[in-house]
């Protein structure tokens, strides 16, 4: 039988006003064609984080902010000194990014919080929402950068003087962000928690092919990021013989190859992805002196994970010819189990508001990975259309996404009181 409080809060959340919200939001860096282009740190995560600010501050909440730019939002509960029971997600997007991918998990948790003033439920323990900085990597590497920073896996100093392609740091971009977002309160990096939700789309196509609204996350497949860089020789395309060559081009082109037959598998379980090729100086006439590409490699395996993981340099040294080839590591990141008991109280939740539901593995990585090492973790997936995600046609439905809100506030108001 569940709680009394609880029904309250799960009865109080609003589909439309949680739907118009993504809408609103999806106006900020819309490029037109369906979906959002909104960089970490650029002017429009900026705008976005300033409309969560607007909205959380007309309901009374408080703001704080960590010194990588983790906002945090707070809706108090009687004890004031007791970890909060957090959910939050991230507000910026790839370069050609849907409009759900994220914020869903933002806004679903801001829900439970408006949701929990409207029904006059006061929780023991502080709810709140966490918007991290930077967790699709997209203009600044790596991803989920402000989890990392947070929970200590990445260094603040290291991070801050990172830089994008067109050389500012995150240190110059987070300045400019926080002046169309300021908060005034500070957060402590690895401040405690009692737990940590994240909703979000599941990004791939299990949920709609079973018809199931909910997906109990059990964990996040493991992940690498390489950087390769090779260096040749830049020379006359119409004059050089091939022998005089050192072509950075050809040898990259024998290193991806040769690194798609080592990735392939039967069981199509691996998934190896080379998502940014760099070609210098890009002159239809000279020979190519300089390639950068990126290899992404993911597996719910650590020892695969391991094994393949490890032969990438010396495929990459075996394919190098007559050029120089760096491999560095950007991101090891091993399989994440997230926490039974928050599982089960997914699943739980789940059973008693008649939703259809299964257990599956992330094969994308989020913010909870890091969190996963910090306090009681899990997410809960809802499905999109066609599994499209990471393309501005990504789409939910939603009454699927209201479904998957209750479910997080019956969660984190049964967490809030304990
Ligand atoms: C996050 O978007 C990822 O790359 O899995
Ligand atoms: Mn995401
Ligand atoms: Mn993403």
């Amino acid at each position: 039988m569940a709680d009394p409080v609880e029904v309250s809060v799960v009865k109080a959340i609003q589909e439309n006003r949680l739907w118009q919200r993504h809408m609103e939001i999806a106006e900020i860096g819309a490029t037109g064609r369906g979906g959002v282009n909104r960089q970490a740190l650029t002017p429009e995560d900026g705008h976005a984080r300033r409309l969560v600010l607007d909205w959380s501050s007309q309901r009374g909440f408080t703001a704080s902010i960590d010194d990588i730019g983790n906002l945090f939002i707070r809706r108090a509960g009687t004890k004031p000194t007791a970890a909060p029971v957090v959910a939050g997600s991230h507000l910026d997007t790839q370069p050609t990014g849907g409009n759900f991918d994220g914020v869903f998990g933002v806004l679903a948790a801001l829900e439970v919080l408006e949701a929990a003033s409207d029904a006059n439920v006061i929780t023991t323990r502080p709810l709140e929402l966490v918007v991290w900085t930077n967790e699709e990597g997209a203009r600044f590497q790596p991803t989920t950068m402000g989890s990392a920073v947070f929970t200590g896996a990445l260094a603040l100093k290291t991070v801050l003087a990172t830089q994008d392609s067109t050389g500012v740091t995150v240190e110059q971009a987070l300045a400019e962000t926080l002046k169309i977002a300021p908060v005034n309160e500070k957060r402590e990096f690895c401040s405690p928690m009692a737990a940590y939700l994240e909703a979000h789309i599941e990004q791939g196509p299990i949920l709609e092919t079973t018809k199931n609204t909910i997906g109990v996350v059990t964990g996040i497949q493991g992940l690498r990021w390489f950087q390769v860089e090779v260096n040749g020789e830049e020379a006359h395309a119409g004059t050089t013989p091939r022998q005089n060559r050192r072509d950075a081009l050809s040898a990259a082109v024998s290193m991806i190859t040769k690194l798609q037959a080592l990735m392939f598998d039967e069981a199509d379980a691996v998934r190896f992805t080379v998502g940014r090729f760099e070609v210098a100086p890009n002159s239809p006439n000279t020979v190519p002196g300089r390639v950068l590409f990126t290899v992404d490699f993911r597996h719910p395996d650590q020892d695969v994970l391991s094994h393949l993981g490890n032969q990438i340099e010396t495929v990459c040294r075996a394919e190098a010819k007559e050029c120089d080839v760096s491999v560095v590591e950007t991101m090891h990141s091993p399989p994440t189990e997230f926490d039974p008991i928050v599982r089960d109280l997914v699943r739980d939740a789940a059973k008693r508001q008649v939703q259809p539901y299964m257990d599956l593995i992330s094969g994308a990585t989020h913010d909870a990975k890091f969190m996963a090492d910090h306090c009681p973790s899990g997410m809960i997936f809802v499905p999109c259309e066609g599994g499209i995600s990471h393309n501005e046609a990504e789409n939910a439905s939603s009454a699927d996404l209201a479904a998957c809100t209750r479910i997080l506030a019956e969660v984190m108001i049964q967490l809030a009181n304990r």
